[in-house]
């Protein structure tokens, strides 16, 4: 089952779609914190300001979708599991690479938010997540972070290695509801 069949699933299902936001904004919220735990005090420039103000207005947009009252923790939500792993492997692999990691990790992040999100928005029939997908995307792209072309293929090697394992895990909940 392609990763975009399971997408279509999800957005079939409010249920599953809720989850599912609830998971993007966990994962814009540790993409956040990793920049905020990340970066050097003397390296803290207004684009890294900036860049932290957006990666936390993603989360606190992707959470304010989600229908379940505010004070319900990531703890209890159907995906966060995988997300947490999918993060703290990425995060683990690329420091074993490369010091400070969070320019590294932070990039490999946006690459692949660049691609799920337009899928996602083309699958989705939710007009406010259109909305807040359309404000993500465009600040995602002003994002990017340059690096040589050498480096850039071994980390999008190891995030794409754990993306696929993290795909297969919320495919298999998916199918298995
Ligand atoms: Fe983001
Ligand atoms: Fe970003």
């Amino acid at each position: 089952m392609s990763f975009l069949h399971t997408l279509a699933k999800i957005s079939e299902n409010p249920r599953l779609e809720n989850e599912f936001l609830e998971l993007l904004s966990l994962l814009e919220y540790v993409g956040c914190r990793k920049i905020l735990k990340g970066v050097p005090v003397e390296k803290v420039s207004v684009d890294v300001l900036v860049h932290i103000q957006e990666e936390s207005l993603h989360a606190l947009m992707l959470r304010r979708l989600v229908d379940k009252p505010s004070g319900v923790p990531w703890s209890e939500s159907l995906f966060a599991p995988m997300g947490w792993e999918y993060f703290r492997q990425l995060d683990k692999r690329v420091s074993t690479e490369v010091s400070p990691s969070y320019e590294a990790v932070s990039w490999a992040i946006e690459q692949r938010a660049l691609s799920l999100y337009p899928d996602y928005f083309s699958l989705t029939t939710r007009e406010d997540v259109k909305k807040v997908l359309s404000t993500i995307i465009a600040q995602e792209k002003r994002h990017a972070i340059h690096f040589a072309a050498a480096e850039a293929t071994r980390w999008l090697e190891i995030e794409g290695e754990l993306w696929a394992e993290f795909e297969a895990r919320v495919a298999a909940i998916v199918q298995s509801l």
